[in-house]
């Protein structure tokens, strides 16, 4: 699998990402990056640092630094300041980025390698919509779209109630992507409540005497704290959960297609993601929704990128 990550990384970004790293039969061809979480300027560096971390080569590409249309602040509240949660004693990074900008580096390879790339998105699709608005032929050469991002029953995690912050972050470019893509697949907010990894799995995970290990255990401190707060049942994986099931589709084991598009102006609705369940719109199916995976297989992989 040639794969193309978009990411505002981001704690659980940055495991995504490693996941992705330690799968033998993934090359990672391009990591692209976007204010969202935190600032591009400080995604960057996150991503150079998870390279670090995982040993592993990949180009890095600094992508749009604010949304299309609506106004952006930092979600230091979940990510902390830096995006990785504060970490302390951080290394510095040796690696640059490239000069490319991301929307130009998404365009170029997908008309190099068309139906070749598999696009994982895990933040605000800022990079996405405008690869697509300077080249209409961006969506069909990519071979699969997956994002997490979204909710299927309104119940979101941002200031508007029915929204997740991945498209309320951006609507207009999550509006934008939906509309051309043929077949994107989402990975919604209440698939992510719907399956957290068990405090007990979380913790063997973290003790492990490897530096990845220790690296998600001193970045995920100032989630771990947080989703405690919220009594949430287990450690929580939304971008985690969108790159398992794009590395191992079997993991899926309920999900189905509807026609989606989202809110732009609703007082209380802006960014929610508007699901066709009764298929009354007359539009065709355009989003494959995730509503259930298998978690143990989740917690397979982490042992595998952790170990
Ligand atoms: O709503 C969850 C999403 O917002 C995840 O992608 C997380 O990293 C944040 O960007
Ligand atoms: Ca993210």
């Amino acid at each position: 699998m040639r794969m193309i990550i978009d990411t505002d990384a981001g704690v659980d970004d940055a495991q995504a990402i490693m996941m992705a790293l330690a799968s033998p039969d993934v090359t990672v061809e391009a990591i692209t990056t976007v204010t969202g979480n935190v600032h591009v300027d400080k995604v960057v560096p996150n991503v150079l640092t998870v390279l670090d971390i995982m040993k592993k080569d990949a180009p890095v590409y600094r992508g749009a630094d604010r949304p299309l249309i609506a106004d952006w602040s930092p979600e230091e509240h979940v990510h902390a300041e830096d995006g990785l949660g504060n970490w302390q004693n951080r290394p510095n990074t040796q690696r640059r980025a490239e000069s490319e900008h991301a929307v130009n580096a998404l365009i170029r390879l997908a008309n190099q390698a068309p139906g070749q790339y598999t696009l994982v998105a895990l933040g605000p699709l800022t990079n996405i919509a405008l690869a697509a608005q300077l080249d209409p032929s961006f969506p069909v050469k990519i071979r699969q779209f997956v994002f997490m991002g979204g909710t299927i029953q309104a119940m979101g995690n941002t200031a508007n109630l029915t929204s997740e912050f991945n498209i309320y972050c951006d609507p207009e470019a999550a509006y934008m992507a939906l509309r051309v893509f043929p077949m994107a697949t989402m990975l919604s907010w209440e698939t992510t409540l719907a399956h957290p990894m068990t405090w007990p799995q979380f913790e063997a995970l973290t003790e492990l005497d490897t530096d990845a290990a220790r690296f998600m255990k001193a970045t995920s401190r100032v989630t771990v704290e947080l989703i405690k707060t919220y009594r949430y049942p287990g450690y929580l994986l939304p971008d985690p959960l969108a790159m398992a099931i794009t590395l191992q589709p079997d993991l899926i084991r309920q999900s189905a297609e509807y026609a989606v598009t989202v809110e732009l102006h609703g007082t209380h609705t802006r960014g929610q993601t508007i699901i066709d369940h009764m298929a009354r719109s007359g539009h065709k199916p355009n989003v494959r929704v995730i509503q259930k995976l298998d978690i143990d297989g989740v917690a397979a992989l982490y042992r595998r990128m952790l170990a």
